[in-house]
């Protein structure tokens, strides 16, 4: 009988377990898409860290490059200080960007320029005007675009990053034989349905990085997607560390409540009689 309920319960687990992972990569499966590659992001994985100069360099390829199109509603300059900014740094980004949102004593639109409390602003004014700068498709906003495009599975996973750098590098300039292509779109071998209407962003050199690194494609796709990965969940790193402190008491609590049972039972097992006062 205990062997039994011991064989049922595993296979209630095993198939509790396949049910749980089997929508891994269901959109990889999607026809001439190619699966992205792993690039070994520091912020993977339950041991993920940032890596701070690369999230630096990503925020750089951000403002120069993305944000002439994408927004990122979410991310306030304050934040940045996780980053590695101080203050005085985040107070000189922000102060880069203008915002109208307050009257003078005539009641007059004026123009402040920002403070560490504002959010990033948006390229366009409305959705309306996203789309009719980028022929008819909208730039998806930055805030949650990483865990949109993240599929962890238990077999083959891919994180968001890993896709944002697969499709940075998987243009091809001109379409596969026998492809039709749109009007207006462009061929990437990452991108559901082959055909994207962004224009590759990103080139060798595109920006001149503060801290030196060269500015290869790679690497500025590499750090950009790292960028966008904090900007989806900053905390991150605070959530893994403790997460991984919990399991490590729970580990030494189980050891502690195996002795204790032990010592509990150890009269009843050996048919002792018990004194409830001496337990
Ligand atoms: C000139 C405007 C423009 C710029 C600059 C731009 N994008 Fe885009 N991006 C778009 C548009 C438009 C779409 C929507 C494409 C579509 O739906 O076909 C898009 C979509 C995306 C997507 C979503 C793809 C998906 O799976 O849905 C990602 C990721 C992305 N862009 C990353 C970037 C990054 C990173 C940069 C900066 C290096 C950047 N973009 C710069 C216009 C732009």
């Amino acid at each position: 009988m205990m062997k039994y309920i011991k064989i049922k319960g595993l296979m209630a687990t095993i198939a509790s377990a396949t049910i749980l992972f089997s929508g891994a990569s269901v959109n990889a499966a999607e026809e001439g898409m190619m699966h992205p590659e792993s690039n070994g992001f520091t912020s993977t994985g339950i041991f993920g860290k940032f890596d701070i100069p690369s999230l630096q360099r990503g925020l750089q390829v951000y403002i120069e490059v993305c944000s002439a199109c994408h927004s990122m509603d979410l991310v306030a300059f304050r934040s940045l200080e996780d980053i590695g900014y101080n203050i005085d740094e985040v107070k000189a980004i922000a102060a880069e960007y203008d915002y109208e949102d307050t009257f003078d004593d005539d009641g007059e639109l004026i123009t402040r320029s920002g403070i560490p409390a504002d959010y990033f602003p948006a390229p366009f004014a409305n959705e309306k005007a996203a789309r009719a700068s980028n022929g008819g498709a909208m730039p998806p906003d930055f805030s949650t675009l990483i865990k949109a495009r993240e599929h962890l599975g238990f077999f083959s996973s891919t994180y968001g990053e890993d896709y944002v750098v697969a499709l940075m590098v998987g243009y091809e300039e001109d379409a596969p034989e026998g492809v039709e292509m749109n009007e207006g779109l462009y061929f990437n071998h990452y991108f559901a349905g082959n055909q994207i209407a962004m224009a590759p962003p990103l080139f060798d050199d595109i920006v001149e990085y503060a801290d030196g690194t060269p500015a290869t494609l790679h690497q500025t796709a590499y750090d950009v997607a790292n960028f966008m990965a904090w900007a989806s969940d900053p905390t991150m790193q605070e959530r893994k560390e403790m997460g991984l402190k919990v399991m490590l008491f729970m580990f030494v609590f189980v050891i502690l409540l195996y002795f204790t049972n032990k010592r509990v039972w150890r009269k009843v097992k050996k048919g002792e009689d018990i004194d409830p006062s001496k337990l």
